[in-house]
């Protein structure tokens, strides 16, 4: 898979892609990772400037629609692969497991991450992105929100994670939409507080009841929303 991520800040990515799981997806080429400086687009001016005041007034700067749709088409342009194309925004479909299963099922995604008050609305009408926001509050940029998405894209890739069954039992996923059970190592008691005696008598049967007991009342008490009807839910529409 490869993501293409258009940003200002290229570096806020530096630390992140360089760590842990990621860092050994990209080493072993199961996903591809390239990040673009929107300025490396801007017009010939001595700043490289691609920000512009909002017509009507208003506080903030807008990102200009020529920059970014050069931007966009120049890189699109160095794949064959159609991109699927993200633009990040507290305004956009919320993003959840769901979205995040069907964005691993892709080829090649590219994200675009906003700045200041956002894009100038013809970035929306002429690239016709999907518009994604990871969550009811305003971020300094969508750079974090890419992240995100990338974190919890990259980890449902086959063969990213060690054991192939390891996010199934996963808050959210595929195999379980409810929130995951607790889970204890050792040593067995620890202050006081014992591990729960049917974990430890080898009763796969009664293990398995007891996750999913535990799971229902954690949903219950914590996410009664998830309990909804599957139909209900935004992103299966
Ligand atoms: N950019 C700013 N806030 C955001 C959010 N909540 N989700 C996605 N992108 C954003």
């Amino acid at each position: 898979m490869r993501f293409d991520i258009v940003t200002l800040f290229p570096a806020i990515f530096d630390g992140y892609l360089t760590q842990s799981l990621l860092d050994k997806a990209i080493q072993r080429e199961l996903v591809h990772i390239h990040r673009h400086d929107l300025r490396d687009w801007a017009e010939n001016t001595p700043h490289r400037k691609v920000d512009d005041r909002p017509f009507g007034g208003g506080p903030g700067m807008l990102i200009q629609v020529e920059t970014t749709v050069n931007c966009v088409e120049a890189i699109e342009a160095m794949d064959p692969r159609p991109a699927r194309r993200i633009l990040l925004t507290p305004q956009g479909k919320p993003f959840d497991q769901r979205v995040a299963e069907d964005l691993a099922t892709t080829d090649r995604i590219m994200l675009l991450c906003g700045r200041y008050e956002g894009f100038d609305q013809r970035v929306v009408d002429i690239l016709q992105p999907e518009e994604v926001s990871i969550g009811d509050f305003v971020l300094n940029g969508g750079e974090v929100a890419a992240m995100v998405i990338v974190d919890a894209v990259v980890r449902l890739l086959p063969g990213v994670l060690g054991d192939e069954n390891s996010n199934i039992d996963d808050s959210f996923s595929r195999g379980n939409r409810l929130l995951e059970f607790p889970q204890y190592t050792r040593p067995r008691t620890y202050r006081g507080h014992a591990v729960p005696e049917v974990l430890l008598n080898g009763d796969h049967k009664a293990i398995a009841a007891w996750r999913e007991q535990q799971s229902q009342q954690r949903t219950q008490q914590r996410r009664s929303d998830l309990l909804r009807n599957d139909t209900d839910h935004p992103s299966s529409k």
